[in-house]
């Protein structure tokens, strides 16, 4: 675990270790880098680990969603919903097709609500970005109805949600999904990201969007990029992925321990019943008016509590041009959330330094 009780807890803690390091070494030695076997390894491993059909891996997690986007048929001028509460990115991969992002407001479980996003469809509209946000997946079979019921492609945000299950699904696997293996994701390639979908059509598609179109040597059948993740990249990959089922079950240890001692004053998150969270984030809330001084309390307290996200999106200036109408729920919890340290590095001494942190701001604050 962490090695000193005076130590700052980080809000995240890459696992890496020797084992990374030797594969590295070993892609290294192989003299082959760029896109080869390790990357086609880290695929079907993923695959066979997630429950999920076809997996295309890529150079980050945003180049994924736009892979996904572009292969699910969103083309320049169409309104795609996305919840407002996320990160930038699943904003930024909408515009980079040259599509309009269509922010909705969310539910009590911080995901997108289907009610807003009925009464946002439009003539316009053409896909649905649900996020699996902290590592808490959509209920992706209410989605679907949805998305059946108004025409849309489904493009899911799955970046915080390795190995999440809601039911008998997987995340990623309902339409086109993408992942995030950024260095603080559950797992982590440095940078990296996976597209995956049931069909082996629209797989084909990916795998050529991800090379320029390419279907062989020089024949290029249709546009596209490199969105090519490299072999180094990819055997770091197959170790964190070895590393991840245990590393979620930490996670979610460590959250059970939280929700069963944070003292009232922090509202807990409510786990669905159906759902396997893997507690990318582990994130309560506070009253809004009091959340700065909790912040600063936990800091004071060597204790690395942060905020994901502070502002929704429709109040960035880079997405204010596309705002329709207010996402209250949005902005609430942009001022109300706290993420505290989850992760798999977080041991029994550090969970109880948090919680005994917690129970102390607790009593400051009230
Ligand atoms: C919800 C969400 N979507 C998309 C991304 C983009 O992934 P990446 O940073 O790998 O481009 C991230 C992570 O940063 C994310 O948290």
């Amino acid at each position: 675990m962490l090695a000193n009780t005076h130590d700052l807890i980080p809000i995240a803690a890459p696992d890496i270790g020797e084992e990374e390091e030797a594969a590295v070494l070993r892609v290294l030695r192989s003299g082959r880098l760029a896109q080869g076997p390790e990357v086609e390894a880290l695929e079907q491993e993923f695959a066979e680990a997630a429950g999920l059909s076809h997996v295309v891996a890529v150079a980050n997690g945003t180049l994924a969603l736009q892979a996904a986007l572009h292969t699910a048929g969103v083309r320049p001028g169409d309104e795609v919903l996305v919840p407002d509460f996320t990160f930038a990115a699943t904003a930024n991969a909408v515009i980079a097709v040259g599509a309009v992002p269509v922010f909705v407001d969310i539910d009590d479980h911080f995901l997108i609500d289907l009610d807003d996003a009925a009464a946002k469809v439009s003539e316009a509209t053409t896909a649905v970005m649900p996020v699996h946000l902290y590592g808490l997946m959509v209920d992706m079979s209410a989605l679907e109805a949805f998305a059946s019921r108004h025409g849309l492609a489904i493009v899911e945000d799955a970046a915080q949600a390795h190995l999440a299950r809601r039911g008998d699904r997987a995340a990623g696997g309902t339409g086109i999904g993408a992942f995030s293996l950024y260095a603080t994701k559950n797992m982590t390639t440095g940078e990296g990201g996976f597209v995956t979908t049931g069909d082996e059509e629209l797989a084909r598609a990916l795998r050529r969007f991800r090379n320029h179109g390419m279907v062989s040597r020089y024949e290029h059948t249709e546009w596209g990029l490199n969105l090519r993740m490299t072999d180094l990249a990819a055997a770091i990959g197959r170790v964190q992925l070895r590393k991840l089922p245990e590393a979620t079950r930490r996670r979610r240890e460590n959250a059970g321990y939280f929700s069963a001692h944070l003292p009232g004053f922090f509202v807990t998150p409510d786990v669905p019943d159906d759902a396997h969270h893997v507690f990318h984030q582990y994130v309560v809330r506070v009253p809004a008016e009091t959340r700065d001084a909790v912040l600063a309390g936990f800091r004071d307290r060597h204790v690395g509590a942060d905020v994901y996200y502070p502002t929704p999106l429709h109040h960035q200036k880079a997405f204010g041009g596309f705002a329709r109408r207010d996402c209250p729920a949005a902005e609430r919890a942009a001022a109300e959330v706290i993420a505290l340290p989850v992760h798999a590095r977080v041991g029994r001494g550090e969970r109880e330094r948090i919680v005994v942190a917690a129970v102390e701001i607790a009593e400051e604050m009230t």
